[in-house]
């Protein structure tokens, strides 16, 4: 009988032992960006850049999360660590990058507040370019043609076959289109920059010209089109032209996005531009015009 009891409590112990020993697993722990950019002196809701934190044995831990607290005092760039433990003691961390940044009244930001990282696939046609991430220095695009009305315009080849397309397609629905800016040199981007801050100032500028390196025009897949060659060409009347409604109902059908969008300043972070269209692939371009979504939101940053 005793050694059957002993046997009994053997057993347990070896089962109990084995089921802790068994959660060698760290906790799932997922934020809903990478990277985000807060106003000088803004208060940060930390846990709501918690997507999940969950654990095969322990169940959900979001409120078991830690992390440390930045200052926002000063523009510049700083980190959060999260931190989440399960009960046998697996850890998993995951980086938020802060970028403190100070907004003009326009909602707009300087891009000199920020370092920008530099991404590593330009030649892709999905890369994401903005403010917050740059060309590789001295990249330059190596399958640029001239776009079909303009011989001085110019585009990446696959994104040059897509915009014949969809400039035969406006075509003949009786839409004219016209090519005012597509792929830029840094020296060109460099001069519209400057010039822009010259002329207009540092809020302007930043609202509606990218900093040099941060162009999506010196990717060769960005392209200014207006109804008209002359005057006011690139301003808000394109989006009630004929062209800037054709644009919003069937651009994403050739693989190009209208990349600054009205509502979505607070995201891309420049201002509407009714005007730019950027390719990206029919396939990408198709989801976020379904889904509603900019490039920026895709990719979680
Ligand atoms: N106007 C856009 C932001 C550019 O300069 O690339
Ligand atoms: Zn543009």
């Amino acid at each position: 009988m005793k050694k059957c009891l002993c046997l009994i409590l053997a057993g347990l112990f070896v089962l109990t032992g084995c089921s802790k020993e068994e959660d060698k697993t760290a906790p799932a722990l997922e934020l809903t960006k990478s990277r985000i950019q807060v106003g000088l002196n803004t208060k940060i809701d930390y846990t709501s850049f918690v997507q999940k934190a969950v654990d095969e044995v322990d169940g959900d831990l979001v409120s078991a999360v830690q992390y440390n607290e930045v200052d926002t005092s000063k523009v510049g760039q700083s980190q959060i660590q999260y931190t989440v433990k399960d009960e046998s003691g697996n850890e998993s961390q995951q980086t938020l990058i802060v970028d403190v940044v100070k907004y003009f009244k326009n909602g707009i930001y300087n891009p000199l507040n920020v370092t920008p990282d530099t991404v590593k696939n330009p030649d892709d046609v999905t890369v994401l370019v903005n403010k917050v991430h740059q060309i590789p220095e001295g990249w330059v695009p190596d399958d640029l043609e001239p776009v079909i009305d303009n011989k001085n315009q110019k585009l990446r080849k696959e994104a040059n076959d897509a915009y014949t397309k969809f400039y035969n397609a406006a075509k003949s629905k009786g839409i004219d289109i016209y090519s005012i800016s597509g792929y830029r040199t840094n020296a060109t981007q460099t001069l519209y920059w400057n010039n822009q801050v010259k002329v207009y100032g540092e809020e302007y500028a930043s609202q509606y010209s990218a900093y040099p390196g941060r162009s999506e025009h010196q990717l060769g897949l960005a392209i200014d089109i207006s109804y008209t060659t002359q005057g006011d060409r690139l301003s808000e009347k394109v989006a009630t032209s004929p062209i800037g409604k054709f644009i919003v109902s069937d651009a994403y059908k050739y693989g190009f996005i209208l990349r600054y969008q009205k509502d979505k300043v607070a995201i891309t972070n420049y201002g509407y531009e009714p005007w730019h269209m950027r390719y990206v692939g029919v396939e990408l371009a198709t989801k976020l015009h379904e889904n509603g979504l900019t490039l920026e939101e895709y990719y979680k940053q």
